[in-house]
């Protein structure tokens, strides 16, 4: 075989292997392989000393012209290879604009936290400080400086949890009233606050009964104070709450720290006082207990009750909620099931 033959071989070869490769990574295999300089290009080169002089320019530029071809060849190749290789990343990258974004799931506030805010935006608006107790109470507060002293029968009605004979996990929000009146001054002006938190009492949980649900307590002091102020408050409130239209009723009640002491109902927001499942047919929904500040209270927490006089209530955002939302279970609020929590996520 001439020179030339072998070189038109290798060639013919050289591109079935070329164009029979898929990969980078051969086809720089095959340019190692033919052109380099161990490669059978270079051999036959090397062989043209035996060639005569006047045959080598000839097989030389065939020689190179081969080798030119080939590496031609490979680039091109090489080139293919790289633009599929791009494109079939990409095709593995590609997204799909229709399907369904991922969800980031969202936090959002209690319910019972948004009701609690709203609630200390009205009396923020109207004065009011906000003052938070201790959720571990002395009987000292609860009980006894709100004029139920031990062996009370009072003590019935708030059973709770002792921690020990003088300490327990408080059963409303009352206590804050003497913690705050003991040490209000009056020469920096009358004594407007709310008190909201979580209270604890020994009931067997059910649909309306929770071992632990939320209070708002309140409370005012000052010279003059009656129960005009009182249900002048509670109206704006309810009104504030539940629509320009309702209107209060006050109750006669009991509470061992208010004198006299009310209930309050407020007219149905729901069927306007007509009567229906909400109000249970009355036209009114009891709402809150409060009273005038008992003399005795007053005296306890240093305060003159000839000089100054007060009211006080307390209400439930829990029941609130209940009501405008129309939860049927108070547990609801307190299982952490996401799924009732964010039905309220708008609001
Ligand atoms: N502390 C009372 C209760 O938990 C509610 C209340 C507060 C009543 C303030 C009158 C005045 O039942």
């Amino acid at each position: 075989m001439t020179l030339e033959e072998q070189l038109e071989n290798l060639e013919e070869e050289t591109m079935e292997k070329i164009s029979n490769t898929s990969d980078l990574d051969s086809l720089n295999n095959i340019r190692v392989k033919t052109l380099g300089k161990k490669g059978p290009i270079t051999e036959v080169l090397r062989g043209m000393k035996d060639l005569a002089p006047e045959d080598r320019p000839k097989v030389g530029s065939f020689a190179n012209q081969v080798r030119n071809h080939l590496t031609q060849q490979i680039e091109k190749k090489r080139a293919k290879l790289e633009e599929e290789a791009l494109n079939q990343a990409l095709a593995e990258e590609s997204i799909d604009v229709t399907l369904p974004g991922k969800q980031i799931p969202q936090g959002t506030r209690h319910i019972l936290t948004k009701i609690v805010e709203e609630i200390e935006d009205i009396f923020v608006g109207m004065g009011y400080q906000i003052i938070e107790g201790p959720e571990v109470e002395q009987d000292h507060y609860n009980f006894e400086r709100m004029n139920i002293p031990k062996n009370h029968p009072a003590r019935d009605m708030q059973d709770t949890f002792y921690i020990s004979d003088e300490l327990l996990i408080r059963t409303h929000t009352s206590p804050v009233q003497a913690r705050t009146m003991e040490k209000h001054d009056f020469s920096k002006g009358p004594l407007r606050m709310i008190s909201p938190g979580k209270v604890f009492r020994r009931d067997t949980d059910d649909a309306t009964h929770s071992h632990q649900f939320h209070q708002i307590e309140g409370l005012v002091v000052d010279k003059h104070i009656t129960m005009g102020d009182l249900k002048g408050t509670l109206e704006e409130l309810m009104k504030k709450m539940f629509g320009e239209d309702r209107e209060v009723r006050l109750r006669p009640s009991y509470f061992p720290f208010t004198e006299p002491s009310v209930e309050a109902d407020v007219s149905c927001f729901k069927c306007g006082g007509k009567g229906c499942s909400v109000c249970k047919h009355s036209g009114w929904i009891e709402i809150l207990g409060s009273g005038m500040v008992h003399p005795d209270v007053l005296e306890m927490s240093g305060i003159d009750p000839k000089e100054y006089s007060g009211f006080a209530f307390g209400l439930g955002p829990d029941r609130i909620a209940m009501l405008r939302y129309g939860v049927e279970d108070i547990r609801s609020f307190y299982l952490n099931d996401t799924r009732f929590i964010d039905q309220f996520k708008g609001e």
